[in-house]
């Protein structure tokens, strides 16, 4: 696998006039409802829980927190994502919607402010040098007590991701898939245990608990 330092062009803007009929079809989105229920399950997520989605796209990870009678905060680098996010959450008052540059990097909210940070099939979008930086990120903005659980596109290792690739050539090998191994120590270097399930071939939730002390 060959380590990628730039970031793709992406037309996320025109993608989101398709986005939500291809979930029904793509490769990269199979078990796509199983894998946001078990997100928003692992994440604990109650009425009044202050819920941060990042890669928010359609919206449609936050409509199952809002449906919970959270209180979602939704941050994408896409406007044209943000605008159809918009049309499918507008009867949701507690529901925020907002551009951000860079959401995993640079999160606008102060230390401590959620009680979970979840986000599918975006985290691949965080380069590999970046990512621990990033989980540091996530830490720093949940609660003590409070979960990250992400849904994406991983593979166990390096040695599994370049099997991977080969296996299933509809993956694209300029995206950052996590290894779960490397993500692992990055949230334990936060003193954060990572717990994974796996989905499909490629696909995995992962989530992890802010302890109360740190
Ligand atoms: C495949 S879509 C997933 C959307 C939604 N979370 C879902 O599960 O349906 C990827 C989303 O990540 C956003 N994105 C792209 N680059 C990103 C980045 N660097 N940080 C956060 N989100 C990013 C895109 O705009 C898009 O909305």
């Amino acid at each position: 696998m060959t380590e990628n330092s730039e970031k793709p062009e992406w037309s996320f803007d025109t993608w989101a006039e398709t986005y939500d009929q291809e979930i029904a079809t793509g490769n990269s989105f199979d078990r796509y409802a199983d894998i946001l229920a078990a997100v928003v399950e692992v994440a604990n997520i109650r009425p009044g829980s202050q819920v941060l989605d990042i890669g928010v796209g359609t919206g449609n990870l936050a409509l199952l927190c809002a449906e919970l009678g959270a209180r979602v905060v939704g941050l994408d680098p896409y406007k044209g994502m943000l605008a159809k996010a918009e049309i499918k959450l507008a009867g949701h008052s507690d529901v925020r919607l907002a551009w951000c540059e860079d959401p995993f990097l640079s999160l606008p909210s102060d230390d401590a402010s959620f009680d979970a940070i979840v986000s599918t099939f975006a985290f691949h979008h965080v380069l590999h040098e970046e990512k621990p930086a990033a989980v540091q990120e996530l830490k720093r903005a949940l609660k003590p007590g409070g979960v990250v659980s992400i849904g994406d596109l991983m593979f166990e290792n390096a040695q599994a991701e370049t099997a991977g690739l080969k296996e299933h050539d509809w993956l694209d090998e300029t995206e950052f898939f996590s290894r779960i191994d490397e993500l692992s120590d990055m949230f334990a270097e936060n003193g954060m245990e990572l717990i994974c399930q796996q989905f499909t071939p490629v696909a995995w939730v992962v989530h992890a608990t802010r302890s109360k002390e740190s």
